[in-house]
């Protein structure tokens, strides 16, 4: 989108393999330049403050806190949301997962768990339950569906308890 403001940055993105550029005032969130600039609302704002985890995409590889993120701070970075993790028609068996282990109610804090897991499973540094645990810890449910969605995850992971 394209804005007449002149203290407005350009900032490049490539969101979901798409080539993206924006237009943002410097203090806005990527989480913000996410959904108000790009449409993609997929990625939710819970807290706003980093303790949730619902904002959480995938940047350049790593889970990162959308909200704690300044859209021109990752000028030129590669970004996933929830709306790039299927492909095409096939969901990822993370969110098959999801739907198997009954791990959503609201569905609120789904996009930010699924995001973080893809970045948990790609840091390759979890082994056990507790591990899993302890990694996924940054992202709240706060309708209690916590234990079916790790459920979930160490399904996928083929970890048990
Ligand atoms: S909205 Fe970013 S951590 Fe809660
Ligand atoms: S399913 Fe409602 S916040 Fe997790």
């Amino acid at each position: 989108m394209k804005s007449e403001n002149q203290k407005d940055v350009k900032v490049a993105l490539t969101v979901n393999g798409k080539s993206e550029v924006v237009y943002i005032q410097p203090w806005v969130s990527l989480l913000d330049t996410l959904r108000d600039h790009l449409n993609l609302t997929g990625t939710k704002k819970g807290c706003d403050h980093g303790q949730c985890g619902a904002c959480t995409v995938i940047c350049d590889g790593k889970r990162i806190l959308s909200c704690l993120s300044l859209g021109v701070m990752k000028n030129e970075s590669e970004i996933t949301t929830i709306e790039g993790i299927a492909k095409e028609e096939e969901l990822h068996p993370l969110q098959k997962a999801f739907l198997e282990h009954d791990a959503f109610q609201c569905g609120y804090c789904t996009p930010g768990q699924i995001c973080s897991a893809i970045g948990m499973i790609e840091e390759n540094q979890v082994t056990t339950m507790e591990e899993l645990k302890d990694s996924m810890s940054g992202n709240l449910c706060r309708c209690g569906a916590n234990p079916n969605i790790i459920d979930a995850i160490a399904n996928v992971m083929e970890l048990q308890e």
